[in-house]
């Protein structure tokens, strides 16, 4: 295979350069744009191929490659998380190389593509489809200027030191999805309280809004149920906890696309009405201790695009009655780090907090989760060696890139293990992400207090009601 696979790069260099002139061979590096984001691919004389995005497609792997087929066809061995990529590429006169990629994930993308044109959806994430040349400067020029910083963003930076180390309250005011956890499971003042004594700054109040509205437009929100809102939030206050509401769970354009009264297209209205009625009810409450979270981890069918032009349209209608409030705003596709990057943020909006989720390595932190593709899962531990810790902070590296380059503060809104895996590991893992993420000055949100992520007992049954995790609280370092 490997003799095969040298004979066919030397002579795919012949091909290439009697095609294309001398400077038409494959191998070295070429960059390429996705996004905004300068991708590098290289072609090594050790028949591998590296890429690096700064995220998801960051690899080094053997390839080989068919040039009689026209395009030729690459195919890619344990390129991404161990993931094979089949894909096709095609050398042009003027000395760009078009390649488009695909990993092999079951049903989101399979087999080779066909055609040079980017993937939509769920696919684009498990592709690089790319225009590539070997002259960088070409592509940074087509870049355009770096953005310019404005010093406005200092209070959101101010706010999201206040926000410090929090944890989410899932559960408390809605029910919820989990198999077991499905009830409404009220939080009492004393649990607030507890809270605070735990050493947390502050709480992300997770809250299926749409579930408490009216069916038609505009979507009145029942009084009782903004009472129950108002009482905990007031409640974290008196307690020194700041507070960030979001929509969570909400139908199609957030993670799930549960079926839903409203169109999909309606469902954007929808939000905007929800939004300008929580704008409205809560624009005396102190700007220093509530955040409004736009909405949990937009999904994938929604895009880039249509994210960026939701975050739009929500900020426009939430400062017409706040123009103080900071905002944590998502990025696109379930909240990636990997998609910082495909966030555009309304220009001269400077009172915002990005916020991204990560719960790397998936297997581990979901095991048994179906919901979540990890029903299979066996990883029950997470050792903490030197080679797991540097696999986060590669991640986390490029999470402190972008917070530099853009001057905005970032938010870690959710991370965690679920409480099937090793307790021992459990701790050690949620610990180092909370000081490794406070150690670059990213606030956090532990998930959660509740469900199978909870690190507190809510078994009012059990003599341990109440009772923290103290392994877990201890390693995460609080006060
Ligand atoms: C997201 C989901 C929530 C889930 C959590 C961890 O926030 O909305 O249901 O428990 O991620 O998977």
């Amino acid at each position: 295979m490997r003799f095969f696979n040298t004979v066919v790069a030397a002579a795919l260099g012949i091909v290439m350069c009697s095609a294309c002139g001398p400077k038409g061979t494959l191998e070295g590096e070429w960059y390429g744009l996705k996004g905004k984001e300068v991708v590098t691919v290289k072609f090594n004389p050790d028949q591998t191929i590296e890429a690096n995005d700064g995220a998801m497609m960051t690899f080094k792997a053997p390839y080989s490659l068919n040039s009689e087929k026209d395009p030729m066809e690459i195919d890619i061995n344990g390129a991404v998380q161990g993931m094979s990529m089949a894909g096709i590429m095609r050398m042009n006169a003027d000395n760009t190389l078009d390649i488009n990629l695909a990993v092999n994930v079951p049903g989101i993308s399979e087999g080779r593509p066909t055609t040079f044109e980017a993937p939509q959806g769920m696919a684009a994430m498990a592709s690089l489809c790319l225009k590539l040349s070997k002259d960088k400067k070409a592509i940074m020029a087509k870049l355009g200027p770096k953005p310019k910083i404005s010093p406005a963003v200092k209070v959101a930076w101010e706010r999201n030191a206040r926000l410090g180390s929090g944890i989410n309250l899932n559960a408390v005011v809605d029910g919820n999805r989990h198999p077991g956890y499905e009830r409404d499971a009220p939080l009492g003042d004393d649990e607030i309280k507890s809270i605070a004594d735990a050493g947390f700054q502050s709480v992300r109040l997770d809250v299926c809004w749409v579930k408490h509205c009216a069916a038609e437009a505009p979507y009145t929100i029942d009084q009782e149920f903004f009472d129950k809102v108002d009482h905990i939030i007031n409640e974290c206050f008196k307690n020194g906890l700041a507070v960030s509401i979001d929509q969570h769970y909400y139908p199609y354009i957030n993670m799930d696309g549960e079926c839903t009264d409203a169109e999909y297209e309606e469902n954007f209205n929808r939000l905007d009405c929800l939004w300008s009625q929580l704008a409205e009810h809560y624009k005396d409450y102190s700007n220093d201790l509530l955040f409004f979270d736009l909405l949990n981890e937009p999904n994938m069918r929604l895009g880039a695009d249509r994210w960026n032009e939701t975050v739009a349209m929500l900020t426009k209608t939430i400062r017409k009655t706040n123009p103080d409030r900071t905002l944590l705003v998502l990025t696109p596709n379930l909240g990636q780090y990997w998609t910082l990057k495909q966030l555009e943020l309304p220009a001269d909006e400077w009172n915002i907090i990005v916020q991204f989720h990560y719960y790397m390595p998936h297997l581990f932190t979901h095991h048994g989760l179906s919901y979540a593709m990890a029903g299979e899962s066996d990883m029950t531990t997470w050792e903490g060696s030197e080679e797991d810790k540097a696999s986060i902070r590669k991640d986390f590296d490029t999470c402190t890139a972008w917070m530099k380059e853009n001057g905005r503060p970032l938010n870690l809104g959710e991370y965690g293990a679920v409480n099937t895996v090793d307790p021992a590991s459990r701790a050690r893992y949620i610990g180092f992400i909370c000081t490794e993420a406070k150690s670059r000055g990213f606030s956090t949100h532990l998930w959660g207090y509740r469900e199978c992520f909870q690190i507190c007992n809510e078994d009012k049954n059990s003599p341990d009601y109440g009772k923290w995790l103290q392994p877990v609280l201890d390693a995460m370092k609080l006060k």
